[in-house]
C-alpha cells in the first residue's frame, strides 16, 4: 500500500551526496571526538534543572534509581541507533531511516514527533538557561521582576519568560547566519560542562548532610501514581530521560567518522555510560546537600551551590558553566530540527520553504525564523517541566519506532551490508520497545494527552496536506 511505500536506501544514500549539509564532508572524527560530540548534545537542562523537579516531586533521593532505569532504555536504543548510523550514514536521522525500513506514514510520524524532541527540547533548554541567567545576576545584586522571568504557570507566576525568548532569539540568529560548530568550540563547551559536573560532585561530596537521605524512598501515601514510592520513581525516571536525551546527535556524524564501524557505536554508547556515570553521582550528591524537598526550581545546582557558602567563587563559576553547557545543546537542537524539518521538506511531505536556502548565508532561513517564533513562544508561556516531560514523550516514540525498525529492517533488507550489527536482535531491539514504552506510560497525563493531540494533527496534515504532494507517491503514480 503506497502509505508504507518505503524510499530505497540505495536513493537515500545517493541523495546524500548533494545534501546541503553533507557534501564534502571529511572523515576526522575518532572515537574520543564522537564521545564528545555526544557530551555536548547530552549534558544539559536534564541536570542542570529537571532533575531537582523529578526528586522534589516524584522520587526524592531515590531519582538515582530513576536514572537508572531511564538509561536502561536509552542503552537499547543506542544500540539500534548505532546499527542505523552505520548502515545509514547519512547526515539525517530517525525520520530517513524510518523512510527506508518502515514506509512514509511512519517516517512522517517519527519526523512530526523529533518536533517535540528537538523544538519543545530547545524550549526547555531556554526555561532552563533562563533560570540559570537570574541567579547569575542576582549574584551581582541584581533581581528582575517575577514577572518577567516566569512563565503565569510556573510555581511563581509571572507574566512571560523573558531571558529564555531572548536566548532563542540570539541562537536562531546564530544560525540563520550559520556560523559553524567547530570541533574545537565543542571541545571546549564540553570540556566546562564536564568540570561543572565533577567539580560539583567533588566539592558537593564534603557538604552531604547524611539525614537528607532518610528517606530514600519517600513513600507514596497519597496513592496517586508517580506521587513518591516505586511509581514515583518510575514518573522521575520519565522525565529525568530528558537528561540522556542528545546522544542520537552523534549518528548523524556517521558521515564525518573515520572508522564508522569501531567508532559510531563507542561514541553513542561511550558518551551514555559517561553521562550515566556522572548523572548518578549527581544526583547523590545534589539530593544530599540540599534537601529534596527544596528542589522544586529551575536551577537546582544554584541552590545547592548557594549552599556552599565557604567556596563563594565556586558558586558563580559553576552557573557560568551552566549557561555556557545548556547554550550548546539549544545550538544542536535547533539546528537538529531545521535539519529534519529540511529533509521532509525535501521529500515533499512540508512546504518548499522549510528547504529554501538564504542567498548569502545558505542556509534554511525561513525555517529557522518560523522556529525561533515557535520555540520562544512555548519558552516564553510554559513551565520547564512540562516542556520537559513533551520533549521525553516524543522522544521515547522515536527511540521505540527505531528499535522496531531494527527488526524489519533484517527482514526486508537482510544482505544491506552493517558495519555495525545491534547484538541479540530481536532480544535488544525488543526490550528497546519494552523499555521506552514504559517509560512513556510513567510520565504525567496532561503529558500523554498532549502527545496524543500533537500526533493527531500530525495525521491530519498528513493526510491533509503531504500525501498527496509527497515526491515519492508522486513517483510511484508515474507523475
Ligand atoms: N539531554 C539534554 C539536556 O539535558 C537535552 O539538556
Amino acid at each position: 500500500m503506497s502509505l508504507f511505500a518505503r524510499k530505497s536506501v540505495e536513493k537515500i544514500l545517493s541523495e546524500s551526496s548533494g545534501d546541503t549539509h553533507g557534501h564534502a564532508l571529511k572523515r576526522t572524527l575518532g572515537a574520543t571526538q564522537l564521545i564528545a560530540l555526544g557530551i555536548g548534545a547530552i549534558i544539559g537542562a536534564g541536570i542542570f534543572s529537571l532533575t531537582g523537579v523529578a526528586a522534589a516531586q516524584h522520587a526524592g533521593p531515590a531519582v538515582v534509581y530513576s536514572f537508572t532505569l531511564a538509561a536502561i532504555g536509552c542503552a537499547f536504543a543506542g544500540l539500534c541507533y548505532s546499527e542505523f548510523s552505520t548502515m545509514i550514514p547519512i547526515a539525517g536521522s530517525a525520520y530517513t531511516y524510518a523512510y527506508a525500513t518502515m514506509g512514509e506514514l511512519l517516517a512522517w510520524i517519527i519526523g512530526w514527533a523529533l518536533v517535540l524532541e528537538y523544538a519543545i527540547g530547545a524550549a526547555t533548554v531556554s526555561v532552563s538557561w533562563s533560570g540559570y541567567f537570574v541567579s547569575i545576576l542576582e549574584s551581582f545584586g541584581i533581581k528582575l521582576p517575577a514577572t518577567f522571568i516566569h512563565s503565569p504557570w510556573d510555581p511563581t507566576p509571572g507574566l512571560l519568560n523573558l531571558p529564555s525568548v531572548i536566548i532563542i532569539l540570539l541562537i536562531s540568529t546564530i544560525l540563520i547566519i550559520g556560523i559553524q560548530e567547530s570541533a574545537r568550540f565543542n571541545a571546549l563547551i564540553v570540556a566546562v560542562k564536564l568540570a561543572v559536573v565533577v567539580l560539583f560532585i567533588g566539592i558537593g561530596y564534603f557538604f552531604i548532610n547524611h539525614a537528607n537521605y532518610t528517606p530514600f524512598l519517600p513513600p507514596n501515601t497519597s496513592g496517586e501514581f508517580g506521587v513518591f514510592g516505586w511509581t514515583g520513581v518510575m514518573a522521575a525516571a520519565g522525565q529525568i530521560f530528558f537528561a540522556y536525551i542528545g546522544f542520537d546527535a552523534v549518528s548523524t556524524a556517521a558521515q564525518e567518522a573515520k572508522d564508522p564501524k569501531r567508532d559510531m557505536p563507542i561514541g553513542i554508547v561511550g558518551s551514555l555510560i559517561v553521562c550515566t556515570v556522572l548523572y548518578i553521582l549527581y544526583a547523590i550528591v545534589l539530593t544530599g546537600v540540599v534537601n529534596y524537598k527544596d528542589l522544586n526550581v529551575s536551577a537546582p545546582l544554584a541552590v545547592a551551590v548557594d549552599r556552599m557558602k565557604s567556596i563563594p567563587w565556586l558558586g558563580f563559576l559553576m552557573k557560568l558553566g551552566s549557561l555556557a553547557g545548556l547554550t550548546s545543546v539549544m545550538l544542536v537542537m535547533l539546528l537538529g530540527q531545521s535539519r529534519v524539518f529540511f529533509s521532509m521538506s525535501r521529500d515533499g511531505l512540508l512546504p518548499g520553504m522549510f528547504s529554501d536556502l538564504h542567498d548569502k548565508f545558505a542556509t534554511p532561513w525561513k525555517s529557522n525564523i518560523l522556529l525561533m517564533i515557535f520555540v520562544s513562544l512555548l519558552g516564553a508561556f510554559t513551565p520547564i517541566q512540562q516542556l520537559g516531560n513533551l520533549t521525553s514523550i516524543g522522544t521515547l516514540w522515536a527511540f521505540v519506532l527505531v528499535c522496531i525498525g531494527i527488526i524489519i529492517m533484517r527482514r526486508s533488507h537482510p544482505d544491506l551490508p552493517r558495519p555495525f550489527r545491534t547484538p541479540l536482535v530481536p532480544l535488544v531491539p525488543v526490550l528497546g520497545v519494552f523499555f521506552n514504552l514504559l517509560l512513556m506510560f510513567s510520565l504525567d497525563r496532561l503529558t500523554k494527552v498532549a502527545f496524543i493531540i500533537w500526533m493527531l494533527i500530525g495525521l491530519v496534515v498528513y493526510f491533509g496536506y503531504s500525501k498527496s504532494r509527497s515526491h515519492l507517491q508522486l513517483s510511484l503514480k508515474g507523475k
